[in-house]
C-alpha cells in the first residue's frame, strides 16, 4: 500500500462533502471516553466503515463514527472510537486518522485516553494533562517514504504538547472538581496490561502515567504541525501498586464515573480555543 497525500484525500474529501464545512478541532475520545460525542450540536454523524480507505474500528468501548458539529460554537471533528496497535495495525496505518484530519483543515488536536496511574500521588479519577511523552517500543508511524506535502523527513518533538494548550488546561482545571495533574505519558503496545515490575520501571524511567494508544497520534501530529493537547484520565493505578488485578471493566467503570465533570472540562477548553 502507498499511502501519499492522495490517500489521505480521498477520505477527507469525503469526509468534507458530507459535513459541508471544515473543523476548526479534532477530537479523539478514549475508552469509555465516548460520551462526549453527545455533546456535538446538530451533529453529522459518518460510520468509519463508509470512509474510504480508512481503518475499522474493533477496540471495546469505541464507536467507530466520525462525527462533525458544533461544541460552544466551535467547529469540531470528533472520533468517536480510536484505533491501537494491539488491534493488529501496522504504525504506518495508525498514521491515517490524523492525517485525514489534518487535510479536514483542523489547527488544533485534542486526544483524551484512559491510562493507568504511575505515579503513586495519583488517583483513579484524576485528570494528567501530557506535558510529554516516552516511547521506548516499536517503530514509528513515520516509517517508510516521508510524504513532503505534510511534513520533513526529520522533525522535531521538543514540544509535541503545545504549552500554550497546557497552560489553557491547567489554568480551566482551577475551576473544576476534578484533581488535574500535568505528567508524562508512557506508551506500552499492550494489549496486555503491565507487569508490576514492568510500571516499576516506567516509574523510574519517569512515566507518571501509562496506556496503549496517543502517542502514535501525537507522533502524526507533530510531523504535520499540528498542535496537539491530550488529557489521560487515570482509570486504575497500574499494575503492582494496589494488590488487585486490573480489568478493563475497572478502566470503563472510572472512565463513566467522571463523564459529567470531564465533559464540562473539554467542553470548557473546546470554548477557549
Ligand atoms: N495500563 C495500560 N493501559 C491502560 C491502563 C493501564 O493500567 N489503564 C487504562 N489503559
Amino acid at each position: 500500500m502507498t499511502y501519499d497525500l492522495a490517500y489521505y484525500k480521498k477520505s477527507a474529501d469525503f469526509l468534507l462533502d458530507k459535513f459541508g464545512e471544515r473543523p476548526e478541532i479534532g477530537i479523539v475520545l478514549g475508552s469509555g471516553l465516548g460520551h462526549f460525542a453527545g455533546e456535538l450540536e446538530n451533529p453529522v454523524v459518518v460510520s468509519y466503515s463508509q470512509i474510504p480507505n480508512f481503518l475499522r474500528s474493533t477496540a471495546v468501548g469505541h464507536a467507530g463514527e466520525m462525527l462533525f458539529g458544533t461544541v460552544a460554537g466551535k467547529r469540531v471533528v470528533c472520533m468517536s472510537g480510536r484505533f491501537h496497535y494491539y488491534e493488529g495495525y501496522s504504525l504506518e496505518e495508525l498514521a491515517i486518522p490524523v492525517r485525514v484530519l489534518k487535510l479536514l483543515g483542523i489547527r488544533t488536536l485534542l486526544l483524551t485516553n484512559a491510562a493507568g496511574a504511575v505515579n503513586t500521588g495519583y488517583k483513579p479519577g484524576d485528570i494528567m494533562v501530557i506535558a510529554d511523552h516516552i516511547k521506548l517500543s516499536l517503530g514509528s508511524p513515520m516509517r517508510g517514504a516521508n510524504v513532503e506535502e505534510l511534513g520533513p523527513r526529520f522533525f522535531d518533538m521538543s514540544s509535541v504538547y503545545a504549552p500554550a494548550l497546557r497552560a489553557l488546561a491547567l489554568e480551566l482545571a482551577k475551576k473544576s472538581p476534578l484533581t488535574v495533574h500535568e505528567g508524562v505519558y508512557f506508551f506500552m503496545p499492550g494489549p496486555q496490561y503491565e507487569t508490576p515490575a514492568e510500571i516499576r520501571a516506567i516509574r523510574a524511567l519517569g512515566g507518571d502515567a501509562v496506556g496503549m494508544s496517543t502517542v502514535t497520534e501525537a507522533l502524526t501530529a507533530a510531523h504535520c504541525g499540528l498542535p496537539v493537547l491530550a488529557l489521560s484520565v487515570m482509570t486504575d493505578m497500574a499494575a503492582g501498586v494496589l494488590p488487585v488485578p486490573l480489568t478493563s471493566r475497572e478502566v470503563i467503570e472510572t472512565a463513566n464515573a467522571i463523564e459529567k465533570p470531564f465533559t464540562a472540562y473539554v467542553r470548557d477548553i473546546i470554548s477557549h480555543l
